[in-house]
């Protein structure tokens, strides 16, 4: 793609870490980001979002609190006439490009992208529109729906008066169902209710996390996943995947406290015409909430009827060196470092693009 910029030169700051869930993980996929970055020549400003919120230049990222904090020095965004720095007692460094890796809440929900449109910074990876659409189930399913993507039944409850609406919407579901709140990810709040004497325990525990739950038709799935590369509308699929777990379903047990919660199969053993269907339904779907940059696409394939469903689209996926992101490009022919190196090419020429049209 032809950038008017000379991207290579200029340094990228790595925000990482961060207050959700996923914060861990976040440092893991930070580690891998800034070892293929450098490998790719770039000049790499990794940037320790602790959990209270604080921000430590590092030399390099590390998964230790200690060493993020101890080693680092702590840093403040400042602006200066038209330029922007992260400066502290002993550092100050230019912010021209930012990769966000925060997984989850304030760093996937199109919070931190709107700061960075606010203040004409260009960046890595989806727009806070598209961000913020996937991170809410609700809102991510009704724009499926306008784009005619096939999904599993789904019905929104809100907390006021839930009670008095349940037996009327419970009429369109069988059991089990999966109850979930909209504005959350990791599984957390997620529960599969086999029969109705589980259902208000988990609809309770869902509205800890959030005032607007999901209440969706369960099915007996093959859960099948690609990656996605590219800025609207012009999009890359890698091979699909497939993900067993070895719970009930992907729970929270299972992606994070389990080490052998699940095992990947890359890429999936998937007749042609499945994989094609998935590849083409990746690609509208990220059209659909206008996706730019990259992301991970999860589809339920249905064990009983072969019929795919598209369940949901994660704006910041796992980017560590054993996640489905970066193995399913690589299995795709696209090594992590060149995929790097793409998804910053995308995020500048998102930000040209948009320098061109009237403010
Ligand atoms: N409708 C469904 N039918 C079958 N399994 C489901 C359904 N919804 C969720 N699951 C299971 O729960 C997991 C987490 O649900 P998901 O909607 O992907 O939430 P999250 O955003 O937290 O990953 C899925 O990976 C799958 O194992
Ligand atoms: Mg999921």
């Amino acid at each position: 793609m032809p950038l008017n910029t000379d991207f290579h030169s200029l340094p990228i700051l790595l925000l990482y870490g961060g207050r959700s869930a996923e914060h861990e993980v976040s440092c893991i996929s930070a580690i891998f980001i800034f070892e293929k970055l450098v490998e790719a020549r770039f000049t790499v400003y990794p940037v320790y979002v602790a959990k209270n919120g604080l921000w430590y230049l590092q030399e390099v990222p590390s998964a230790a609190e200690e060493n993020c904090i101890g080693n680092s020095c702590k840093v403040r965004f400042v602006q200066q006439d038209s330029e922007f720095f992260l400066e502290g007692e002993r550092d100050k460094v230019p912010v021209k490009f930012v990769f966000p890796i925060i997984h989850g809440t304030n760093g996937e929900d199109g919070r931190l992208q709107g700061m960075l449109e606010f203040y004409q910074i260009p960046y890595a990876g989806c727009s806070a529109l598209s961000s913020a659409l996937c991170m809410d189930k609700w809102f991510m399913r009704e724009i499926f729906k306008a784009a005619h993507l096939p999904q599993v039944e789904y019905a929104k409850l809100e907390k006021k008066q839930w009670e008095e609406k349940l037996s009327d919407i419970m009429e369109k579901f069988s059991y089990p169902v999966f109850v979930k709140p909209c504005n959350m990810g990791s599984s957390v709040g997620v529960s599969k209710v086999k029969e109705q004497s589980e259902l208000k325990t988990a609809i309770e525990d869902a509205f800890r996390y959030d005032d607007h739950i999901l209440i969706e038709q369960g099915v007996d799935p093959e859960e099948i996943e690609v990656s996605i590369l590219g800025n609207f509308p012009d999009y890359k699929v890698s091979l699909p995947g497939k993900l067993l777990p070895n719970h009930e379903f992907y729970s929270y047990e299972a992606k994070y406290e389990d080490e052998n919660g699940a095992h990947f199969e890359i890429p999936a053993n998937l007749e042609e015409s499945v994989r094609k269907e998935v590849q083409e339904m990746a690609k509208k779907a990220f059209a659909a909430v206008r996706g730019e940059g990259f992301a991970r696409i999860d589809f339920f394939l249905e064990k009983q009827t072969n019929k795919l469903y598209l369940n949901e689209i994660n704006t910041l996926p796992g980017f560590t060196p054993i996640s489905m992101f970066p193995r399913l490009f690589e299995v795709s022919g696209i090594s992590p470092s060149d995929l790097l190196s793409e998804i910053v090419a995308l995020g500048y020429s998102r930000f040209e693009k948009q320098s061109t049209f009237v403010a």
